[in-house]
């Protein structure tokens, strides 16, 4: 764990930006438009505010990756080189798991064979190798993407596998062969060239397989079935080799096929993914989402890829992304045409030629509508339509007046038009509601038209605020000497009295006064170490600041915000005013409900007790009030 560097391992999933001492990035958990998703370096800590997820780079890579415990450590001690022993014989649960680790090493020992192939036999150099060179693939293409050639005849890959001592059955799991009905089992690809498909740490987990000569009756490719470890819609080939490009070029290219990305590659153009010929799904998009919001889709200009093009730019609108479209030449598709007009040309023509969606949508129409008032109506429906699927108000709005700007048409008439959508959808999800739960992300359409919620404070709720705030200067501070005492001493000291009310605190509380009165004072890292679950999370939160002020606020404004640190004293006394006050707000709420049960069941010495108790928790708040300076109704 020392040698892990949690920046490092987060960044190779999601791009992070330098905020202070500290780093921040749109939540790879969620969707959302504000960076609320924290790493901090200083306590080898990640947190994510829109979904509450947090802890280490371990409980990182589980999450991110789906992996479990062992599966998390293991990569990261692959990351960095560090050799872990582990004991040959346990129960069940590891051979499930050793199952999908079994089949990462046959996908990989068979990624390892096709390559071998391609360069090492007759037949490959001979067949394979020189498609794709005859294609204008180099060799720095084919390493860089894993190129191999898969043999004529039924069973190559097979008996090689059986021969280094492959399990049988595990191999069938990859989908690498094939059982027929008679039970015989031959090699699912033969006499092709392979494309493996990695996931996005580099790992193969399927393969295409394209065919060479021009047979009839026969797909051009043939992909791995799905398994244990492959998903199709939750992958995009290109992802792996392309990831750090699309994060520092903040954009995402968007293409077809496999073809498609390695030429782009070639013509230096590395952001780039490829959804694999289907038609693109949410969860793809939410991997690019991981890193960044801006995707091109490429298409060809034919009527085929104008309508693929409409298609794909309503679920990346959908999905929250920005998008732009580059149409093609007719017939070409990126592969075709970049070699056709060479890096410098095709880099140009990318270019120049983006287009955001709305003059895409509307130059589209206005060849179709010419000067027909009713067509051109149509049109600005259309494009009306897909504004109407972007999550973000604002974006919403930014975009209505581009097209107000581009249609020379009034905005307020666009806004009625698109409230008119948002309406509609707003009845539809609510029809839909009665008869299932809707997901959460599509309820964002309506902000516009809901009421605001009104939000009731309720006493017991401020005693939460107040608890965790007490615990939050613990565990930041516990250590530092105000005057003559350290701040634990004086939290505990003060509210010895005070019981906390939410269990994880109390809990913490409590362990604290323990150490205290062993002489020892612990900070974050004990309870991260030794803490419940629940302990371990409350600590996350408590450590990992989300606000900080801006610096141009003292290079422009001249305003100085004092460091927490620095004003403790008053921060921790204020701290313990507070708590108190609300703790004593909340005793009057529960002391007036017995009043008012006891009234009712005519309890009139009970009636005539919290009375009594009633005056002293109002002198007492009083008194706290005055300390606080706080004025309270008389
Ligand atoms: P294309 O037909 O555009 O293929 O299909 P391509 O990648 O450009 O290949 P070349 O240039 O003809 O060699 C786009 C993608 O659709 C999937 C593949 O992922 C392909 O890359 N596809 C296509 C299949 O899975 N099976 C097929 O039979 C055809
Ligand atoms: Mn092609």
């Amino acid at each position: 764990m020392n040698r892990v560097d949690i920046v490092d391992v987060i960044s190779d999933f999601v791009s992070l930006k330098k905020s202070g001492q500290n780093y921040k990035a749109l939540s790879p958990f969620n969707n959302e438009k504000t960076a609320s998703f924290f790493v901090v370096p200083a306590k080898g800590l990640f947190k994510d505010f829109s979904s509450g997820k947090g802890g280490s780079a371990v409980t990182f890579v589980m999450e991110h990756e789906g992996m479990s415990y062992p599966e998390a450590i293991r990569y990261l001690a692959k990351k960095y080189g560090v050799e872990i022993k582990e004991d040959a014989s346990t129960a069940e649960a590891q051979e499930k798991q050793s199952e999908r680790e079994g089949l990462y090493i046959l996908m990989n020992f068979a990624k390892d064979y096709y390559h071998h192939n391609l360069f090492h036999t007759d037949e490959g150099k001979g067949i394979g190798l020189s498609y794709f060179r005859e294609r204008g693939f180099n060799d720095r293409t084919i390493q860089k993407f894993e190129l191999g050639y898969a043999l004529e005849g039924w069973s190559n890959l097979m008996d090689e596998a059986i021969r280094k001592n492959y399990n049988k059955e595990l191999l069938e799991k990859t989908g690498l062969v094939v059982k027929s009905e008679g039970d015989r089992v031959y090699d699912r690809f033969r006499g092709r060239v392979i494309f493996p498909v990695h996931n996005m740490t580099g790992k193969v987990i399927a393969f295409g397989a394209r065919m060479m000569g021009k047979e009839k009756n026969q797909p051009k490719y043939i992909n791995s079935p799905e398994t244990e470890i492959y998903h199709k819609s939750n992958v995009l080939y290109g992802l792996f080799q392309g990831k750090n490009a699309i994060r520092q070029h903040d954009t995402c290219f968007l293409v077809e096929g496999y073809t498609d990305v390695l030429s782009m590659h070639q013509a230096d153009v590395e952001n780039v993914v490829a959804s694999s010929g289907t038609a693109l799904t949410e969860e793809q998009i939410k991997l690019i989402r991981r890193f960044t919001e801006n995707v091109t889709v490429l298409f060809d200009g034919d009527a085929a890829g104008i309508k693929a093009a409409l298609r794909g730019i309503d679920l990346i609108l959908k999905g929250g992304l920005n998008v732009r479209v580059v149409l093609l030449p007719d017939g070409e598709d990126p592969d075709s045409y970049s070699r056709k007009v060479g890096t410098t040309e095709f880099q140009k023509y990318l270019s120049t030629k983006a287009q955001d969606f709305i003059s895409f949508k509307s130059g589209l129409f206005a060849r179709e509508a010419g000067n027909d008032p009713i067509r051109k109506a149509e049109s600005i429906k259309e494009i009306v339509s897909s504004i109407a699927l972007i999550p973000d108000p604002v974006k919403r709005s930014v975009y209505l007046q581009e097209t107000s700007q581009q249609l020379k048409i009034g905005e307020s008439v666009l806004l009625v038009e698109l409230n008119k959508l948002l309406m509609q959808e707003r009845r539809r999800r609510e029809r839909e509601q009665v008869q299932s739960a809707v997901p959460p992300e599509f309820d964002a359409n309506l902000e516009q038209i809901q009421a605001p919620a009104v939000q009731v404070v309720d006493p017991g709720d401020m005693v939460y605020y107040q608890e965790r705030e007490t615990i939050r200067l613990l565990i930041n501070y516990a250590d530092k000497t105000l005057e003559d005492q350290q701040v634990a001493e004086y939290l505990l000291h003060e509210l010895e009295d005070v019981q906390f009310s939410n269990h994880t605190f109390r809990e913490i509380h409590d362990e604290f006064a323990l150490q205290l009165r062993k002489g020892t004072v612990p900070d974050s890292k004990y309870f991260l170490e030794h803490g419940s679950p629940e302990v371990q999370k409350v600590v996350t939160d408590l450590i990992t600041r989300r606000y900080e002020t801006s610096p141009h606020w003292k290079e422009k404004y001249h305003i100085y915000f004092p460091h927490e640190e620095e004003i403790l004293k008053d921060v921790a006394l204020s701290n313990v005013l507070r708590l108190k006050f609300r703790v004593v707000q909340k005793m009057k709420e529960d002391n007036l409900t017995k009043i008012q049960t006891s009234e009712q069941n005519g309890n009139w010495d009970e009636v005539e007790k919290c009375l009594v108790h009633q005056a002293g928790l109002i002198d007492a708040e009083r008194e706290l009030a005055d300390m606080l300076g706080i004025v309270v109704a008389r």
